[in-house]
């Protein structure tokens, strides 16, 4: 997707550092129709699902959690008609969360019934807080109700003889949970399921509330990857929240830690400060020169999905998707980035992504260059000249830069507001050209 090669760390000569990076994409799974969706004001119906799993089929994730079909006649009905319209492509597999209840499970089965590959997320919270206050149960207790719903999964397997089932089992709020005691939970599901190098389970360690700084989530993946028994039969899922506005991080340190897979959202969506923003994570391995193997190539109409169905704005800030992130509102960045633009081989596919302040082409997302350059009260000649000649195809001698570049933001001091192209043509005709 691609012409220029994004610039990355790697790029600077005689680097000593970093001492790790992120190497290898991660198995990517979507939990927007899940998390996500629970956590909107209005939550989606049957057809704003189907079209948001559609957006998440096309930008290539090959998980998607669809639903909790045990909890909602909605959430039932959507996973029924996505396998009675076919919507799900062979190398798609769906997730659905369920309790560790038995009805909740059962019910669960029904819902899968014509799935061709299905992952069975079962998950129960082990953290002190919940087992005093919710449960009023004992660690044994706790420990107790993940087994129960692993050898349920496990005698329902033969019900559903055309479907191959994933286990994937959370303990949740794992981060604040004493890790012996997670690991515990964890292997007495393994020992019940007894995966194996093929036929691997999924063991997700949510950050449920992010309590703790990147660091100290990081040293806890590892030391569970280093601790649990049957490694080379599970795999290690991250699933971070944002409380302390560190999801990404702390999903970037857990894949450094030794996570395989990474459970999100796009653009964050999900309860409180939302789930992991998957779009983030994925576009920072690729501006380190590292696809993701997701496709995030017209972000544009992703977002215009994104927002019509959960009906949240993203916010102009967002990394990568915001509509302020290709913008530069001062003069020196102006100048620096037109600088940057004229320098960049047109002809050279693969010449690094070399221009100031831009982290990434914006190309690369389906996004455009007109709105890079933006004029204000705050701009700069460079600005002002650069519009003139890529809107207007006049280049103007470097005397009229500086004096036109007064004029226009004389406008824009005494309007207040930005100038656009048109307003800045507008000036210049006043300026320079006489009707007579
Ligand atoms: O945040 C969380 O712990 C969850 C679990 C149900 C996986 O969403
Ligand atoms: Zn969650």
């Amino acid at each position: 997707i691609t012409k220029y090669r994004p610039f990355s760390v790697i790029d600077l000569p005689d680097r000593q550092w970093p001492s790790r990076s992120i190497d290898k994409a991660p198995i990517w799974c979507s939990v927007d129709l899940r998390d996500g969706n629970q956590a909107l004001a209005i939550p989606m119906n049957v057809e704003e699902k189907v079209e948001l799993f559609k957006t998440l089929v096309s930008i290539g994730f090959k998980e998607i959690e669809v639903g909790f079909p045990s909890a909602s006649d909605t959430e039932f009905a959507f996973l029924r008609r996505l396998v009675s319209d076919n919507l799900i492509p062979d190398d798609v597999t769906i997730q659905v969360l369920v309790q560790c209840r038995e009805h909740l499970i059962r019910r669960t089965f029904e819902s899968l019934e014509g799935v061709k590959r299905a992952i069975v997320h079962i998950y129960n919270s082990t953290n002190p807080l919940q087992r005093r206050v919710v449960f009023g149960a004992s660690k044994e207790e706790i420990r107790q109700i993940a087994i129960e719903g692993a050898k349920l999964v496990k005698e329902l397997v033969p019900t559903l003889p055309d479907t191959e089932i994933v286990l994937q089992y959370s303990p949740e709020s794992f981060s604040d949970t004493e890790l012996e005691f997670s690991l515990e939970c964890c292997e007495a599901v393994c020992d019940v399921w007894e995966p194996t190098p093929d036929r691997k389970m999924i063991l997700n360690l949510p950050n449920t509330v992010e309590l703790m700084m990147p660091n100290v989530h990081a040293d806890q993946i590892e030391w569970f990857c280093r601790n649990i028994s049957r490694r080379d039969s599970v795999i290690i899922s991250l699933h971070t929240h944002n409380d302390r506005g560190t999801g990404v991080a702390s999903t970037e340190l857990g894949l450094l830690a030794g996570a395989d897979r990474v459970e999100g959202t796009l653009f964050g969506n999900g309860e409180r400060t939302g789930n992991l923003d998957i779009v983030v994570v994925a576009l920072n391995m690729y501006t380190q020169g590292l696809h993701p193997q997701l496709d995030f190539s017209n972000l544009n109409d992703i977002r215009e999905v994104y927002e019509r169905v959960t009906k949240m704005d993203v916010h102009p800030r967002s990394p990568y998707g915001g509509d302020l992130v290709f913008t530069a509102f001062s003069g020196s960045h102006q100048d620096a980035i037109k600088k940057g633009f004229v320098q960049m081989p047109d002809d050279d596919a693969g010449a690094l992504w070399q221009v100031p302040y831009m982290t990434i082409d914006p190309k690369d997302l389906g996004r455009n260059y007109r709105a890079i350059i933006r004029i204000n009260s705050q701009s700069g000649k460079g600005g002002v000249a650069y519009i003139m000649e890529k809107e207007y195809g006049f280049n103007l001698p470097k005397e009229m830069h500086k004096e036109l570049g007064k004029v226009v933001n004389a406008e824009a001091d005494r309007t207040g507001d930005e100038i656009t192209p048109e307003g800045v043509f507008e000036c210049f005709k006043n300026e320079y050209i006489r009707v007579r």
